[in-house]
């Protein structure tokens, strides 16, 4: 059998749909020499309010910053309790510990991979500060559920995956990060809108929130040189930020174009019994970050893919219950058996926007030929 190789992202694809954008903005901010919190930031901040629908959005330097910022927003710490899903990336429970916080784990609905809102509710306690969803692989976590399950604790949207996502809640469209105390973007270079290098933002519809959140990301100070709490240097690059303004107007079609992708392949695996395509719950529009399958035979057929020059990923191979760093909260295998067999079955797939359809009818045939058809 011969194959195309496909890679599970092409980003030099992209950079070459929009290089004169790019190189535009770029020119501009270079020319201003106003790189720290330029103008372009304050564009860009507005927008992505505009897009997720929120009062505030501020920028900072990375999704990691923009959870630790949050919760530091919420004055969580010391003997505090966080509750979150153990399937997600690293950052959205290394967080909670590093603003010294403890981490409390709860399952999540093995349709969507997304924190199960009953579970949530049963893991709150007095000490519980906050809640994390996490909008996993571009499809919103059931927040309105979370609410109803958590009462009045705050709820931070870890949107790392997901900006531009939407689901329908009271018969009312809901962008990511909207409904929620505070929402917290990635523009690291794999997500639907990325940067060419780190990058971060936080939305929030309280106005307190975000002037804390202001200061937080530059030392605790609105005025240079004094300052009312202690913050830290968590900024938005402005060269990060032209790059991110070049791509917005294309963010829209690109996450189409990824729904194109996935129900393609929806369709092309839909006869084997071994592939569980994802799961998208009606009221929510993903934005498919990745396209991830269950699949029994998922060790055997990465190996395949792989051999055969199809990219591909396991996100994530060990829930973070199970993490050694976090051996000192006393969890024990089996507790999140959810997340455990998630571990065990998912692989994403490449489901990029710039996917040509032979990359297409590539992936389709090495999935197919690893089951004999
Ligand atoms: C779910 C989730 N949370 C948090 C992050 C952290 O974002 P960053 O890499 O920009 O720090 C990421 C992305 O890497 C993520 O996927």
């Amino acid at each position: 059998m011969s194959l195309i190789p496909v890679p599970l992202l092409d980003l030099k694809a992209q950079h070459a749909t929009i290089r004169k954008e790019v190189a535009a903005l770029f020119h501009d901010v270079i020319e201003e020499q106003a790189f720290i919190l330029g103008p372009i930031v304050g564009r860009l901040e507005c927008a992505v309010a505009g897009l997720s629908r929120t009062r505030f959005a501020i920028g900072c330097a990375n999704g990691t910053d923009a959870i630790l910022l949050a919760m530091r927003a919420l004055q969580i710490g010391r003997d505090d309790e966080v509750v979150t899903t153990p399937f997600t990336f690293f950052a959205t429970a290394g967080t909670i510990h590093n603003v010294g916080a403890r981490p409390v784990f709860a399952d999540i609905d093995p349709l969507t991979f997304n924190l199960d809102p009953a579970a949530a509710g049963a893991a709150v306690t007095a000490r519980t500060k906050a809640v994390i969803p996490v909008d996993l692989f571009g499809q919103m976590a059931a927040v309105e559920q979370v609410r109803a399950n958590v009462g009045t604790i705050p709820i931070i949207e870890d949107a790392a995956q997901s900006i531009g996502a939407s689901r329908v809640i009271d018969g009312t469209s809901v962008m990511a990060g909207e409904a929620v105390t505070i929402g917290t973007f990635s523009f690291f270079p794999s997500k639907n809108l990325g940067g060419y290098g780190d990058g971060g933002m936080i939305v929030t519809q309280d106005e307190e929130l975000s002037t804390t959140l202001m200061k937080l990301r530059m030392h605790g100070s609105l005025k240079t040189y004094f300052h009312e709490i202690v913050g830290y240097n968590s900024r938005l690059d402005a060269l990060q930020a032209a790059v991110l303004m070049a791509k917005l107007p294309y963010l829209e079609a690109w996450s189409a174009a990824r729904r194109a992708n996935a129900a393609f392949y929806d369709q092309a695996f839909a006869d084997v019994a071994d592939i569980v395509t994802p799961y998208i719950e009606p009221a929510n529009t993903s934005i498919y970050n990745q396209y991830t399958i269950r699949a029994q035979q998922r060790d055997a057929l990465q190996v395949h893919l792989k051999a055969h020059g199809i990219g591909c990923a396991v996100y994530y191979p060990l829930p973070l219950h199970q993490q050694p760093c976090f051996a000192y909260l006393g969890y024990s295998a089996g507790q999140f058996p959810e997340s455990e067999r998630a571990s065990a079955e998912v692989l994403s797939l490449p489901v990029f926007p710039e996917l040509t359809s032979d990359q297409r009818d590539s992936v389709v045939a090495g999935v197919r030929s690893f089951y004999g058809r």
